[in-house]
């Protein structure tokens, strides 16, 4: 199997470090095709915890490629700051590779990024902030600056000259800020670049190898499925596409060099920021979830908003990704619960009931959840390891998702320690034919 994508099935925040990091340990490389540090893993190995925004999770295992593909969007300050604390920490980061393509976010980035949202006033998308935005729109108007161009003084001056020119009227009031300074801005992108330059490679060409030798890489997508700027919940969307399809232009491969594709949920649904999200609780049940599930941002420390499982939205994330396997996580969330909901369909305004996920955005805004009542368990899962192990609610849990959305489920999350997994018979023999996992 070398290449197995990662993706988000929902709106982000789906726990998909801890799954890259389990299928990391039997892999080859771990590459991150898209976003940037808007994202946030946190892996808990024993009794430390790592939180890492732009390195892919795969970076524990010592000497592991750890690959910055060319679709990410990189904050070079940030980058810096985790390889820092990670080699602090006693980590070898000796088999990071940053792809020379992917662009970089600029001081002027985040700075427009704010002011951005300043600027729709009630109507903000709720950004992490952080200039995705405006780096990937200079990227489309090919104003860009690449991680290549940290190795050229001419070049990246000139190119920092041609990214801000237009943006002059709306940089105008932070003309003082001395980020913006055309010389320091340069100096210290320089600096960047000597401390990176060690790990800056040809990243597609290094893919295509290891591929060819039939080592398994895995892909690990940043963000979830409704948050694609072209299918998801736009403009409450980032600005990449966080879907299968992306892996391919994301690192430089062709599709068919991809076998798997193992779309991440939660047991239930969270978003963070703006826009529409049917299935959300703004009662107990909703602060119930966010207290038990810790629903507070990793890169922002927002507290989510949460909801029951949406699975008009996870068909819809099943179809754009045409996911293989499905992996819920924090299964243990709902524990103790009597009665379980799952949204099974939206209803419209006008009382029309959808079982697919609506293309006007008009009429996702009103849609209301159709929930279906499902029986609880009672019982703790922090120590279950087999499908057996569960008690029959959870094992009906599954079953009706995995129905629903008509692919099986190959991973189930009971608990935050990484040992914390039951996996399946269809998730061992996908990955480890019939081997078995830990
Ligand atoms: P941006 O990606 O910072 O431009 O933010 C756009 C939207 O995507 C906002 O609603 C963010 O809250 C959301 N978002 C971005 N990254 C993540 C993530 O990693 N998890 C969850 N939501 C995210």
């Amino acid at each position: 199997m070398p290449g197995i994508v990662i993706v988000g099935a929902q709106w982000g925040d789906e726990g998909k470090g801890k799954i890259t990091d389990l299928l990391a340990e039997g892999g080859d490389a771990v590459v991150r095709f898209q976003g940037g540090n808007n994202a946030g893993h946190t892996i808990v190995r024993g009794e430390q915890e790592w939180k890492l925004h732009l390195i892919p999770s795969g970076i524990l295992y010592p000497g592991k490629l750890c690959i910055i593909g060319n679709g990410v969007v990189i904050d070079p300050r940030v980058l810096i700051d985790e390889l820092d604390g990670l080699r602090a920490r006693g980590v070898d980061v000796g088999g990071l590779r940053i792809s020379a393509n992917a662009h970089l976010i600029m001081p002027y980035h985040m700075l427009l990024d704010s002011a951005g949202e300043a600027k729709l006033g009630s109507l903000q998308i709720g950004t992490t902030r952080r200039g995705i935005g405006p780096c990937y729109a200079d990227k489309a108007a090919r104003l860009g600056i690449r991680v290549q161009d940290l190795l050229d003084e001419k070049i990246l001056k000139k190119k920092i000259v041609a990214a801000m020119e237009p943006k002059r009227l709306s940089l105008r009031p932070y003309e003082k800020d001395p980020a913006l300074d055309l010389h320091t801005m340069t100096e210290e992108f320089l600096i960047f670049g000597h401390r990176l330059e060690q790990h800056i490679a040809d990243t597609s060409k290094l893919i295509w190898q290891l591929l060819d030798e039939h080592k398994k890489v895995i892909l690990e997508g940043a963000q979830g499925a409704m948050l694609d700027i072209d299918h998801g919940t736009y403009p409450f969307v980032t600005s990449s596409n966080p879907l299968a399809g992306a892996a391919c232009v994301g690192t430089g491969i062709g599709p068919k060099a991809i076998d798997e594709i193992w779309g991440i949920s939660k047991a239930y649904t969270t978003r963070v920021g703006a826009g529409p999200f049917p299935s959300e609780l703004h009662d107990g049940m909703g602060e119930t979830l966010r207290q038990r599930g810790g629903e507070f941002g990793t890169t922002t420390g927002r507290p989510r908003r949460t909801g029951w499982l949406d699975l008009v939205a996870l068909r819809y994330a099943a179809r754009l990704n045409t996911m293989t396997s499905l992996v819920v996580t924090k299964l243990d969330v709902l524990s103790g619960l009597d009665r379980i909901q799952v949204c099974t369909g939206y209803r419209g305004a006008d009382g029309a009931e959808f079982e697919d996920f609506p293309y006007h955005q008009t009429v996702l805004h009103h849609t209301t959840s159709k929930l279906t009542e499902l029986g609880g368990w009672k019982e703790d899962l922090g120590e279950c390891r087999t499908l057996s192990d569960l008690p029959s609610g959870a094992r009906e849990y599954l079953d009706f998702i995995a129905e629903q959305i008509g692919v099986s489920v190959a991973l189930v999350g009971v608990g935050p320690g990484r040992e914390q997994v039951v996996w399946t018979e269809a998730g061992r023999q996908t990955l480890m034919g019939g081997d078995g996992a830990s």
